[in-house]
């Protein structure tokens, strides 16, 4: 990969989870909206809406790029699009996460720092499998962020998956909320305390 050089600022402290949604329509969304909800309001979770920020894809980089540098954690929650991420999100990606910053040689601003996916789809746990309808699992459709997380030097942490998003009960709905809250609080925690250190 090669593109603009940009030498970052490391700012003196870190803290928290950096929470990006990256959902197109989120007044008719029920998974996202709840997940989002759930997560939010946590203390050390600083929440952003990207197509709330963004309506006209146009990214403010350098605001970007110095959220990214305040934060430990970079939370990723998007609806499964395509096998992939909304636009938006590819678009954040591709505009902010640049050579020199994110990574190539003087690149580390987002080294040791974690990346956490949190994704729902449509389509059922059982068609994420090599004998289901979309014959790949969900490690497999999400290999190209953990191996950017790979090339930045992040820590790659355990995705949080809905599927099925659409057919959920509302209570199925709240039980997978719950869940979300208590991994994202998880996060929050320095990272050796989870390795038992
Ligand atoms: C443009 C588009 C593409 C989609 N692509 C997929 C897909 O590749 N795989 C899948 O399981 N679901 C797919 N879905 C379904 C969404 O992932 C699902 O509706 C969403 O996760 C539900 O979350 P929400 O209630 O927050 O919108 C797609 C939906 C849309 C609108």
């Amino acid at each position: 990969m090669s593109g603009e050089t940009i030498t970052p600022a490391r700012p003196t402290a870190t803290s928290g989870v950096l929470l990006v949604l990256a959902h197109p329509a989120l007044e008719r969304s029920r998974a996202n909206r709840a997940l989002a909800k759930a997560a939010k309001t946590q203390s050390g979770v600083t929440f952003h809406d990207l197509y709330e920020t963004y309506p006209d894809f146009a990214i403010d980089i350098e605001r970007e790029q110095a959220a990214l540098l305040a934060h430990d954690v970079i939370a990723l929650q998007f609806p499964l699009y395509w096998y992939s991420t909304p636009a938006l999100l590819k678009e954040w990606l591709d505009l902010v996460w640049l050579h020199g910053f994110a990574y190539g040689i003087d690149g580390n601003a987002l080294a040791g720092k974690r990346l956490f996916v949190a994704c729902t789809t449509g389509g059922g746990a059982k068609a994420y499998h090599a004998h289901g309808y979309n014959r790949f699992s969900m490690d497999d459709f999400l290999r190209p962020l953990e191996q950017t997380a790979y090339l930045c030097g992040m820590v790659w942490e355990t995705p949080f998956v809905v599927h099925g998003a659409a057919v959920k009960t509302d209570e199925a709905l709240k039980a997978e909320a719950d869940r979300y809250r208590a991994r994202v609080a998880s996060l929050l925690a320095p990272a050796d305390a989870e390795l038992g250190a």
